[in-house]
């Protein structure tokens, strides 16, 4: 896809998924219990995920109104998902493969997740490596450690996933920190091979940033290696976010639907869909995209409470997608009601707190045709309340006989059509 068919697109599936969902403490818990390769590898041949169903996964994306999904073909422990010609460290089955082709049948467009760091190559720096697990240990010295092996190894994993599975959407390379960043990985050559190979793909910020400092993408003229969009992490940006001379750039916040992004299985700190639906509409609110991560358990299934969640978005996004796709940031300034989204001559009014009287939208009468609930397409008549005179910019609606509930709790969407 391109970056423009991204922006419409707007909600994506985040997977994180590999050995970690054994342990069930998240995808660094390699690194946060400094466990030597040994702990570890028991989770290597146990890895026999007996539930593993993408299509079934590929199916709660798509009723959740999720457009794409990025699954990680390796994360920071360095086991691959993928058949690689590079190493042992991987899995007896090609996941990326299943997971790719199950997707694309669903129609959702895909991506996938490659870590630059790597926990158990031999020539990727182990002490004093802030990620690390062994970075306490003196004994893992790197003297004998030669990075360029790694950055070979790398690349080839690298080529080999952008050339053995077709055409991808997104690659979303995770993630630079303090000197290892861009030259180091030899970005240049990664972004070459990624351009070369897959010319309708976009890439992520990361081969030069993290998820909090973009790059160069925020530049006037960006980097070679800047990548497509940025890659804000567990938070939505307060006012969207433009460059250095103030042109808006594409973004995606990416978010956890718990605590975790990899399977634990004590977090059951799950947002509401209530929550994930607000915040989806804040992104494209704010000209942003949303990918929601789901971390599979170690058979291959979904958290019930992630499926759960799904399906309520999905209840939702059936009836107002509308609203969503295609859309973005809307001229007019944040209403105290909600907020809008906007296509064209279009604006979408999310009602989403209830009001004591009819919702003033900030448009004067005379520039509206007409007015839906976009659920149901009904009308909704324009008010003149007798107490209103003085605000001629406004356009007074009541949604509801009682004035005081919104028909969907959650977000009821107005589809506003200027003339
Ligand atoms: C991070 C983390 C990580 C997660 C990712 C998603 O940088 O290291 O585990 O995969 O961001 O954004």
């Amino acid at each position: 896809m391109n970056i423009t068919q991204f922006q419409k697109d707007r909600f994506g599936l985040f997977i994180h998924w590999g050995l970690y969902a054994i342990p069930a403490r998240g995808e660094w818990v390699r690194s946060n219990e400094e466990m030597e390769e040994e702990a570890y590898l028991p989770y290597f041949y146990d890895f026999q995920p007996d539930s593993f169903n993408p299509t079934q996964w590929a199916k709660y994306a798509k009723n959740a109104g999720m457009k794409y999904a990025v699954l990680t073909a390796k994360h920071h422990d360095g086991f691959c998902l993928f058949d690689t010609a590079t190493t042992t460290w991987k899995a007896k089955r090609d996941y990326v493969r299943e997971f790719l082709e199950a997707f694309r049948n669903e129609g959702i467009q895909v991506g996938l997740y490659y870590s630059l760091l790597d926990w158990h190559h031999p020539d990727y720096p182990h002490y004093k490596d802030m990620h690390h697990p062994m970075r306490n240990h003196e004994e893992c010295k790197n003297d004998d450690r030669d990075f360029s092996r790694y950055l070979t190894y790398m690349h080839t994993q690298i080529k080999e996933l952008l050339t053995n599975y077709g055409k991808l959407d997104i690659m979303w390379f995770d993630f630079s920190y303090g000197n290892m960043k861009k030259d180091v990985w030899d970005a240049e050559k990664i972004v070459s091979m990624a351009r070369h190979y897959q010319p309708n793909m976009i890439i992520d910020n990361r081969l030069e940033g993290d998820g909090i400092w973009p790059g160069t993408i925020m530049d006037e003229n960006p980097s070679f290696t800047a990548g497509d969009f940025t890659s804000p992490e567990q938070m939505i940006p307060p006012y969207g976010i433009v460059n250095k001379v103030g042109k808006p750039i594409p973004w995606e916040a990416c978010l956890t639907m718990n605590e975790h992004w990899g399977y634990c299985a004590k977090d059951t700190n799950y947002k509401s869909a209530r929550l994930l639906i607000h915040t989806l509409v804040e992104c494209v609110s704010k000209g942003g995209n949303m990918i929601l991560n789901v971390g599979p358990d170690a058979r291959g299934r979904f958290p019930k409470q992630s499926i759960i969640v799904l399906e309520k978005i999905g209840e939702w996004m059936q009836e107002n997608h509308a609203s969503i796709y295609g859309c973005s940031k809307c001229d007019l300034e944040k209403p105290e009601w909600g907020r809008y989204t906007q296509k064209g001559n279009i604006i979408y009014a999310h009602i989403l707190d209830e009001s004591i009287f009819d919702i003033p939208i900030h448009i004067a009468k005379d520039r509206i045709l007409k007015i839906r609930r976009l659920s149901d397409n009904s009308e909704i008549k324009i008010q003149t309340p007798w107490n209103a005179e003085s605000y001629p910019d406004y356009t007074f609606v009541s949604i509801d006989a009682q004035h005081h509930q919104c028909p969907d709790p959650i977000d009821t969407v107005l589809e506003i059509t200027l003339k």
